[in-house]
């Protein structure tokens, strides 16, 4: 099995719903986020570890006109070309270049989440606990991580460069670090994109790795983990 990335890192960051060629297997998750964003009614909405074709501007076409959603990033150059010539955003996007463990945001907001960040972290508690900081009260932390270890072809684990991925199995700690955080009792929920070799799931894994699968193989691909907590 090839070695290149399977799920997106620094690497390949956004390619997940960016290839339109191929589709996002991981369409689902991302719907069932946007839902539980919206569903949170919140004014105030920061995205850690934005990148440049994550699900920033999924996020902004579901919030209402009169959200802001900071969109934040240590890497200046997922800002270029600038966000603000993107059009189709509904609410307003304020990008922030900054590092996780510094981060400072312009006032406290009622959601914040990251989605493939902290597998890339040494620490990602510490970026959990700087990113608890910046929720007010009573407001919600989402984590969107995967289990990279899951993903099989035909029952064969997958080598998916996890060298270069800090914490390829991040998925699976969600729970602890929010409750590092108080968070007790979160929400979580978990998406297997699977099918045989000539599905999404068979293609994703082809443009992604290199590596065309049997179309008679059974592809699973990462497990992708999301977990929310409501903070004190
Ligand atoms: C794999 S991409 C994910 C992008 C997007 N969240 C998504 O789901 O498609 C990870 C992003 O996190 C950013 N990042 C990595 N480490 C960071 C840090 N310490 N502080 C802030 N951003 C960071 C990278 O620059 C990159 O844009």
């Amino acid at each position: 099995m090839g070695d290149r990335h399977l799920i997106p890192t620094k690497s390949n960051c956004g390619q997940t719903n960016t290839d339109d060629d191929i589709g996002d297997p991981y369409s689902q998750a991302t719907d069932y986020l946007l839902d539980l964003l919206v569903s949170l009614n919140p004014h105030l909405v920061a995205d850690v570890g934005c990148g440049d074709a994550g699900v920033t501007f999924d996020v902004a076409q579901v919030l209402p006109y009169d959200t802001t959603l900071y969109a934040i990033d240590h890497d200046p150059t997922v800002f270029d070309p600038p966000f603000g010539e993107h059009t189709r955003a509904h609410c307003t996007i304020t990008t922030l270049v900054q590092e996780v463990n510094e981060l400072t945001l312009p006032t406290e907001v009622d959601v914040l989440f990251c989605r493939f960040l902290l597998l890339n972290l040494a620490t990602p508690l510490a970026a959990v606990e700087r990113m608890r900081q910046w929720v007010r009260p009573s407001g919600h932390l989402v984590l969107m991580e995967p289990i990279t270890s899951t993903g099989r072809v035909e029952g064969h684990p997958l080598s998916v460069g996890t060298d270069e991925i800090a914490n390829p199995d991040i998925g699976l700690r969600l729970c602890e670090l929010l409750a590092a955080v108080g968070v007790s009792e979160p929400s979580i929920a978990a998406f297997t994109p699977v099918g045989l070799g000539g599905s999404l799931a068979g293609r994703y894994l082809a443009a992604m790795t290199g590596v065309d699968p049997d179309p008679a193989s059974f592809v699973s691909l990462p497990t992708l983990v999301l977990a929310c907590g409501q903070l004190q």
